[in-house]
């Protein structure tokens, strides 16, 4: 797998259940940054996502909305998809469970279960919730409701197929231990053999026949798929798996990277790795599962009036801003918060102040003592130079490792070190001192420098950032792509002779007036 130069990256498929907030784009902004950060890194890159289109919820809410099923999830894949390109999220496939051709495979699949024996036929009693389409045992309740989301489950009993996770629970663990990268962050994995496979893992109900809404079960059509088994083999239908062109299956797969969040754990780190050894399908190299986004009371609904929309804050502050804010403050293991606040903070700290002073300081700086033209590197750093390059590499390093971890909120913080060391080194040097002193040769090398760390920032920040990156890039001149990919990252004498810096920059990102933002998105959130 180390040396497969491909990269595919996929997000949970979508409830199509409305308006997404920015806790649902979460998911998909990581993803994109993963796939962007690939793509620098010179690999042929593939992105999946797509909407979750099954079940009885599903059935039920289109019926209150009177509308079928179909004109239901087609009107709510539209709104996914106008989202994703507001957001510009380039993934390669998107896929819906009502497509055919994820259809016939599910029906091929569940058949080749059943003929393995992997599948069998039994009667179901349990305590079932609708909203989340799952039965649960009495022990897995919380105070008698749905450990998952909290609401009434009821007594129901039904003829069902069975998926036979005993016959793999050994092979299971054993793959956990054999693969430490399997689960990120690693704490999951001790958390889905102490609540989920030591208490003793169930067979898994895989067909229902109290709806119909959903995927019929060839050889017994009054049963339908259970959603779950349904969705989670959009990863592989949507390459194309057991299809007649499987090209990019047998490209891709398997998947590099799959992200889930915290609530959707247990599906894709228990059976859907069981799915795929039934299959003897090989298993993703990494399933990351990521914490939520909150807010100070709690959880983003409706009638708390405390609701997030992307909309809301793009439209008024950029793409960039919005992205850059949702991956910095959701550390992947712990929860992060959504204040006004903190977002107007972050704009106004992060971005205005230490990123967009930075370039703009350098870039008057070039025309103001070298006509815009970027002195030439000279090849011998002085000690303050040097020690310079070194604490920049240095962190770069820490980002390469923060990264391999996809501790996405930790890489942030450590690019944001660099551009604070990098405008600690202006003060450090004062370049408008040597230009009085007439230290020429020190002051080129001042300016070379800040110039080759705005490359690297730019670099840095691009698979988060893609807009901001290219701004700072044209801004200093850079239009070479050779030198605006991830393995330049570790040079400093990159900078082409006579790069000529704009004259006047646009600044990035323009100061915000707190209080009256802050009234701004509080206002936003109640409508
Ligand atoms: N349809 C299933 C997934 C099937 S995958 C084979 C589903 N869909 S969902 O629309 O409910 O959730 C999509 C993603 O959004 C999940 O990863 C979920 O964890 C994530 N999030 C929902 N609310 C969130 C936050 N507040 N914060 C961060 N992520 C959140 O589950």
């Amino acid at each position: 797998m180390e040396d497969k130069n491909t990269f595919l990256v996929t997000t949970p498929i979508y409830y199509p259940s409305g308006k997404f907030h920015i806790g649902t784009a979460y998911t998909t902004v990581l993803a994109d940054s993963m796939r962007r950060l690939n793509i620098l890194k010179g690999k042929d890159t593939y992105m999946l996502t797509g909407t979750d289109e099954h079940g009885q919820k599903i059935q039920q809410v289109a019926q209150e909305k009177g509308k079928s099923p179909q004109e239901y999830v087609d009107e709510m894949a539209d709104i996914a998809k106008k989202l994703w390109e507001k957001m510009d999220i380039q993934y390669n496939d998107f896929i819906r469970t009502t497509e055919d051709r994820h259809i016939k495979i599910v029906q091929k699949i569940f058949d080749k279960f059943m003929e393995s024996g992997d599948i069998y036929k039994g009667e179901y009693e349990g305590l079932y919730c609708v909203p989340c389409e799952t039965f649960f045992t009495e022990t897995q309740l919380v105070d008698g409701k749905c450990p998952d989301c909290g609401r009434e489950v009821k007594p129901m009993k039904e003829e069902a197929y069975f998926f036979n996770m005993q016959k793999y629970v050994d092979k299971l663990l054993k793959y956990y231990d054999e693969h430490p990268d399997f689960i990120k962050p690693a704490f999951r994995k001790n958390e889905m053999i102490n609540n989920f496979i030591k208490p003793g893992l169930e067979d898994l109900c895989v067909s229902r026949t109290i709806f119909d809404w959903g995927i019929k079960v060839l050889k017994d059509p009054k049963h339908v798929v259970y959603v779950w088994l349904d969705a989670l083999t959009n990863y592989l239908t949507a390459l194309g798996y057991m299809s007649d062109d499987d090209t990019l299956f047998k490209k891709y797969w398997p998947a590099n990277l799959q992200i889930v969040g915290k609530d959707i754990a247990r599906f894709h780190l228990i059976y859907w790795p069981i799915f795929l050894m039934a299959l003897d399908l090989p298993l993703p190299e990494t399933i990351l599962v990521h914490n939520w986004i909150m807010m100070k009371d709690g959880k983003m609904s409706k009638s708390k009036g405390n609701v997030v929309y992307p909309e809301l804050l793009i439209d008024r502050y950029g793409l960039d801003a919005t992205r850059y804010f949702l991956l910095r403050e959701v550390p992947v293991a712990q929860d992060g918060v959504f204040s006004p606040e903190s977002f107007v903070e972050r704009f106004n700290y992060d971005l205005c102040n230490d990123l967009g002073n930075l370039l703009n300081r350098t870039v008057s700086m070039v025309n103001k003592y070298f006509g815009g033209i970027v002195p030439k590197y000279n090849g011998t750093p002085n000690e303050v130079d040097k020690d310079f390059e070194n604490y920049t590499l240095e962190q770069i390093n820490k980002v390469n490792n923060s990264l391999k971890e996809y501790e996405i909120a930790n890489t942030l913080q450590e690019i944001w070190n660099i551009i604070s060391r990098t405008n600690k080194y202006i003060d450090e040097t004062a370049p408008w001192t040597l230009a009085k002193e007439d230290k020429k040769e020190k002051l080129e090398s001042v300016m070379y420098h800040l110039i080759e760390n705005l490359r690297k920032i730019a670099i840095l920040v691009k698979p988060f950032m893609d807009d901001t990156a290219n701004k700072i890039l044209k801004q200093i001149g850079i239009t070479d792509t050779s030198i605006i990919n991830w393995s330049s990252l570790n040079s400093y004498n990159l900078i082409p002779e006579n790069t000529k810096v704009i004259e006047k920059g646009e600044p990035l990102f323009m100061r915000l007036d707190a209080e009256k933002e802050i009234e701004y998105i509080k206002d936003g959130m109640k409508k």
